[in-house]
C-alpha cells in the first residue's frame, strides 16, 4: 500500500510540474476577452426604481436583453448584479455572512445620456451612462463628492450566453491608487505584480489547486481563492469584491490609477464596490459582507505539533512524551492520513492504532488535544459504510453522463461527497458525531479539498461534473472546499452539542471561509523564500478576511537547515497559526531532536508565544466582535506613509506589536521601518532601547533574536509562567506591561473567558480596558459590565517603560487596595512593581507615591 502511496504522489507531483497549467492564452473564453476579440457594449434602454433599487434594462451588441441592478448598501458599499433573466447563474448566497443591509435608493438626476443614483443617508453617489453602459463611483470626502473608481471605463463588460462559452468580464479603473493588493492566494508579495507592463505578462489565476512545492512570485493560483481586490493609495483606497467562483483571471496596472480587468469563465456577473476611503475601512466593508471568524478556542492558539505523519499510536504517544520531558510547550498532537485504515475516511487502522480512545486519554491527560485529517473523496469499495451509503443515495458528484464520478487519490479509486447537496451534506457532518472511537478532545483538519485529484491533467475534477440541481463544476469549482468546511463545522458543533467551540483546519477555501475554519499556505519547501514568502501570504489572507493562518513551521518538503528551522519557529510564532509540520520525505525534526543549542532557541521562540497567548486572544475577540484583521500590514495604520505602501518583511499584530522576522540566512543586522514619525515611540524590551517613528534603523541581531517593538502608548498583559499547554495557563496570573508615550499615557484591552465554550456570547466574559497615566496610576475598568463571568484578573507583575526624558519623578511605592508595594526603578526606562498579589474582579486603580 505504502508504494502504490508513494507512486501515487510522486506521480502527482510530476503531473503538477510538467502539465502545462491552463493560462489565460491557452483558454480561448479569457484570450479573446483579453485580447479585445471579443467585445460587446451595452446600451441601456430604461430604467426603474424598484423598492429602492435601481434597475436597468440593457441590450447588448448582439441584441441580447439584460436586467443590471444597482443596490446602494450601508456601510459605503454598492452592490452591482448583471443577470440573464431567462437563464439565471448559481447563487453564492452562502458566501456572505448575510444580507447586506440596503440603503433607499433615489434619482437626483436624469438626462438623455445619464443619471445620478444614490442612496439615501448614505455618502456615496453612482453616475450611470446609458450609451454605451459604464458607471464612475462617486464619495463625499471632505465636502466635495470625487470620483474614485470608473467601471466598464475600456469597454471590457461581457456576459456570454453559449453553453460552449458563458464567460463574464468587467473592468475596473481605481482613481488614486498606487498599489494592489489582495485576491489570494498566490505565492506573492503583499502589493501584487504589473501583469500588463510587468516581467510576467500573465493576469492573476483564482482556480483552487493543489499545488505541491509551488515556486514564490508565480500567477498561478494555489489552494484558495478570494476574488478581493484592494486598490490602495496614501490618498484614498477602494475595492471591489466579485462574487464568482467560477475559473477567474484578473489583471493588474497600478499606474497613477489602477486598471483592472476580472474575467471568469462563467458564473454570475454580482460584484460590491467598497468605496473605502481608507485601506481600513475597505477592509472592514468586504469584512463586513463575509463576516469575521467566531473566537477560536484557546488551545487552537497555541503551538501544534504534526507530521505527514505519525504512523502509530506509539508513535503518537511518544512525540508528546519527548515534547513534555524536553519542555516544549505545545497544544496538539495532529494525526495525518495513515491513522486510517486504507485511506477511508471516519475509519482508524486499528492495528497501527489499537487503542485510539486510550490513546486520546492519554493525550487529554496531558492537557493536549487531537486534530484528525479528514479528506472530501470516499474510496469506492462495497461493503465500507461511507460508500455504501452515499452510492445508495447519491451523495456524490457524479460525471457527465450522471454517473458517480470517479477518479483517484490516497486510497486509490474514489469518489467525491458533493456538498451542495443538502442531504449529502447532512450525512457527511452526521458522520463526526458517529465517528467511531474517538472522545471529546477531537477537532479536524480538511485537506485535499480543491478537490485534488491524482492523474488528471487538471489536477481536479473534470468542469463538466454534474452537482446537486444540475449545477455545472465549472460554475462551483471554488467552493467546494468551503462547502466541505461549512459542514465540518457544523457536523463538530452538533457533535459537541454547540457546547464547545470547533476548531478546523482547511487547504481549500473562498471568500467567507473565516466563519468556519482556519487556513495554511499548504505544501510549501523548507527554503528561506518560502519562509520569507510566508509572511506577505498570510497578511494577504489576513486583509482578505482569513485571519487565522499559518504556513508549515520548518516548511513541508525539503530537509530543513538548523538556522532556518530556528527562524521559521521564531517567524511562525507570530503568525497567528503556528503549526510545525512536514511531508513524510523528509527527516524527522521534532524540535527534541536537535542539540541543546538549537533547542533552546526553539523553545524560546515557542515561550513567545505562549507569553504572548492573551494578546492573540483578545485580538481575536475584537476581529469576532469589530471586524478588524488580527495581523496586518503596516499600510493598514500607516496608510497615508508612501514607505509602508509595498512593506511586507515586517507587519502589526494587532495596533501595538511591531514584528520583523529574519528570514535570510547569517544575517548579523537588519533594517527596520518604525513608522509614525517622532511622535511615536517603539519599544524594544530585549534590547531595552526606544527608537522614534522616524523611518528605518539598523538593528544588530544574532541567532537568538526576532526584532519585536512595543508601541508607546500601549498596554500588554503576558502570561510569564512555563506551562506545558495553554490548559494549565487558565488561572496564571498576568504581568502588565505598560509602554508610556510622549505624554505619559498607555492603554490596553485585555479579554478572557472560559477558552473553549460559547459562553461568552451569553455574556460570560470579562473585557477590561487597562488605562495609565501619570495623575490616577494604572487604572482597570471593566469595560462590559454586563460581563457575568467570574473569573478574576489575577496580576502578579507591573512593568512601566517610559522615555528617559520624561522622567519628572521617581515612584517609591504604590497603593493597592489598601496593600502597599514597592517600586522598583530598574533603569531610566523602566520600573517595576513585583510579588504583586492583586485580584480583579471589577474596577481598580493602583496610585503611585
Ligand atoms: C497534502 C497536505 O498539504 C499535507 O499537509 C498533508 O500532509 C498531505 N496532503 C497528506 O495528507
Amino acid at each position: 500500500m505504502k508504494s502504490i502511496l508513494f507512486f501515487l504522489f510522486i506521480y502527482h507531483l510530476i503531473i503538477n510540474s510538467i502539465c502545462d497549467v491552463p493560462t489565460c492564452d491557452s483558454q480561448p473564453f479569457c484570450k479573446e476577452i483579453r485580447d479585445g476579440t471579443q467585445k460587446s457594449s451595452f446600451t441601456v434602454n430604461e430604467y426603474t426604481l424598484i423598492d429602492g433599487v435601481l434597475v436597468l434594462n440593457a441590450t447588448n451588441n448582439l441584441g441580447i436583453f439584460f436586467e443590471m441592478k444597482i443596490f446602494m448598501l450601508e456601510g459605503g458599499m454598492i452592490r452591482v448584479k448583471l443577470e440573464d433573466p431567462s437563464n439565471p447563474r448559481y447563487d453564492l448566497k452562502t458566501v456572505l455572512n448575510q444580507e447586506p443591509n440596503l440603503r433607499m435608493g433615489k434619482i437626483d438626476f436624469e438626462s438623455r445620456d445619464y443619471l445620478i443614483f444614490s442612496g439615501i443617508g448614505g455618502e456615496e453617489e453612482i453616475h450611470v451612462y446609458f450609451n454605451p453602459l459604464e458607471l464612475e463611483v462617486y464619495k463625499l470626502i471632505k465636502n466635495t463628492y470625487e470620483m474614485i473608481l470608473k467601471i466598464n471605463d475600456n469597454q471590457m463588460l461581457n456576459f456570454n450566453v453559449e453553453d460552449s462559452n458563458k464567460a463574464v468580464s468587467l473592468d475596473f479603473n481605481f482613481i488614486h491608487a498606487q498599489v494592489a493588493y489582495g485576491i489570494p492566494q498566490h505565492a506573492e508579495q503583499l502589493s501584487l505584480q504589473n501583469t500588463i507592463n510587468g516581467e510576467d505578462k500573465n493576469p492573476y489565476r483564482l482556480f483552487n489547486n493543489d499545488f505541491c512545492c509551488y515556486p514564490i512570485g508565480t500567477k498561478e493560483a494555489l489552494y484558495g481563492s478570494i476574488p478581493v481586490l484592494y486598490a490602495h493609495g496614501t490618498e484614498l483606497t477602494s475595492g471591489v469584491f466579485w462574487l464568482n467562483s467560477a475559473q477567474t483571471f484578473v489583471d493588474i496596472n497600478p499606474n497613477n490609477t489602477l486598471k483592472s480587468l476580472f474575467i471568469s469563465q462563467t458564473g454570475s456577473l454580482d460584484f460590491f464596490v467598497l468605496t473605502g476611503p481608507n485601506l481600513k475601512e475597505t477592509i472592514l466593508q468586504y469584512t463586513s459582507l463575509t463576516g469575521s471568524a467566531p473566537l477560536p478556542p484557546l488551545f487552537s492558539l497555541g503551538h501544534h505539533q504534526s507530521r505527514w505523519s505519525y504512523m502509530s499510536q506509539e508513535d503518537a504517544l511518544g512525540v508528546v512524551e519527548e515534547m513534555d520531558r524536553n519542555d516544549f510547550p505545545f497544544d496538539v498532537i495532529w494525526l495525518d492520513i495513515d491513522y486510517l485504515q486504507d485511506y477511508k475516511i471516519f475509519t482508524w487502522n486499528l492495528e497501527t492504532f489499537p487503542n485510539p480512545i486510550g490513546m486520546q486519554e492519554e493525550i487529554g491527560r496531558s492537557g493536549r488535544k487531537l486534530v484528525l485529517i479528514i479528506d472530501p473523496h470516499v474510496k469506492r469499495e462495497e461493503g465500507y459504510f461511507v460508500f455504501d451509503v452515499a452510492t445508495e443515495n447519491g451523495y456524490f458528484v457524479m460525471d457527465k453522463n450522471g454517473d458517480d464520478f470517479q477518479g483517484a487519490c490516497w486510497p486509490g479509486k474514489s469518489s467525491w461527497f458533493d456538498f451542495l447537496n443538502p442531504s449529502a451534506a447532512l450525512y457527511y457532518s452526521s458522520l463526526f458525531t458517529t465517528f467511531a472511537n474517538t472522545t471529546d478532545i477531537v477537532h479536524i483538519w480538511n485537506d485535499m479539498n480543491e478537490p485534488s485529484v491524482f492523474a488528471l491533467s487538471t489536477n481536479t475534477m473534470p468542469d463538466d461534473n454534474i452537482h446537486y440541481g444540475g449545477v455545472l463544476h465549472e460554475e462551483v469549482h471554488n467552493i467546494y472546499g468551503f462547502s466541505q468546511t461549512v459542514n465540518t463545522h457544523h457536523g463538530l458543533l452538533e457533535r459537541y452539542n454547540h457546547k464547545k467551540r470547533p476548531f478546523v483546519l482547511t487547504r481549500s477555501h473562498f471568500a467567507g471561509n473565516q466563519r468556519f475554519a482556519a487556513v495554511w499556505t499548504g505544501d510549501n519547501i523548507a527554503s528561506w523564500e518560502h519562509l520569507k514568502i510566508s509572511i506577505p501570504m498570510c497578511l494577504t489572507l489576513a486583509i482578505s478576511g482569513v485571519s487565522n493562518c499559518g504556513a508549515d513551521v520548518g516548511g513541508f518538503v525539503g530537509d530543513v537547515t538548523e538556522e532556518l528551522l530556528q527562524r521559521w519557529y521564531q517567524t511562525g510564532a507570530w503568525l497567528p497559526f503556528f503549526r510545525a509540520h512536514s511531508s513524510m520525505y523528509v527527516e524527522r525534526r521534532e524540535p527534541y531532536l536537535f542539540n541543546e543549542d538549537v533547542q533552546k532557541r526553539i523553545r524560546n521562540a515557542i515561550r513567545e508565544r505562549y507569553y504572548h497567548l492573551p494578546l492573540w486572544y483578545t485580538l481575536f475577540f475584537e476581529h469576532e466582535k469589530f471586524l478588524e484583521p488580527v495581523i496586518r500590514p503596516l499600510s493598514y495604520h500607516y496608510s497615508d506613509d508612501v514607505n509602508t505602501l509595498e512593506m511586507d518583511d515586517q507587519f502589526l499584530v494587532g495596533r501595538d506589536v511591531l514584528v520583523h522576522p529574519i528570514t535570510d540566512e547569517d544575517v548579523g543586522d537588519v533594517k527596520i521601518y518604525l513608522p509614525g514619525g517622532v511622535n511615536e515611540f517603539w519599544y524594544d524590551i530585549v534590547n531595552e532601547y526606544l527608537y522614534y517613528g522616524v523611518g528605518y534603523e539598523t538593528v544588530k541581531v544574532d541567532l537568538d533574536s526576532l526584532p519585536v517593538f512595543y508601541r508607546g502608548g500601549s498596554i500588554l498583559a503576558r502570561l510569564e509562567e512555563h506551562r506545558a499547554s495553554s490548559q494549565f495557563m487558565h488561572d496564571d496570573s498576568y504581568t502588565v506591561y505598560v509602554f508610556l508615550d510622549k505624554n505619559n499615557y498607555a492603554e490596553g484591552n485585555l479579554y478572557f473567558d472560559d477558552y473553549e465554550s460559547f459562553d461568552y456570547l451569553e455574556n460570560k466574559f470579562k473585557y477590561f480596558k487597562l488605562i495609565y497615566n501619570n495623575i490616577g496610576g494604572l487604572i482597570i475598568n471593566d469595560v462590559d459590565d454586563e460581563g457575568e463571568f467570574d473569573r478574576l484578573f489575577k496580576i502578579a507583575k507591573l512593568i512601566v517603560y517610559r522615555h528617559p526624558a520624561s522622567v519628572t519623578k521617581n515612584y517609591s511605592e504604590v497603593n493597592v487596595n489598601g496593600a502597599s508595594y514597592k517600586v522598583e526603578h530598574v533603569n531610566d526606562y523602566r520600573f517595576e512593581v513585583n510579588n504583586l498579589n492583586v485580584t480583579i474582579g471589577d474596577d481598580f486603580q493602583m496610585r503611585f507615591y
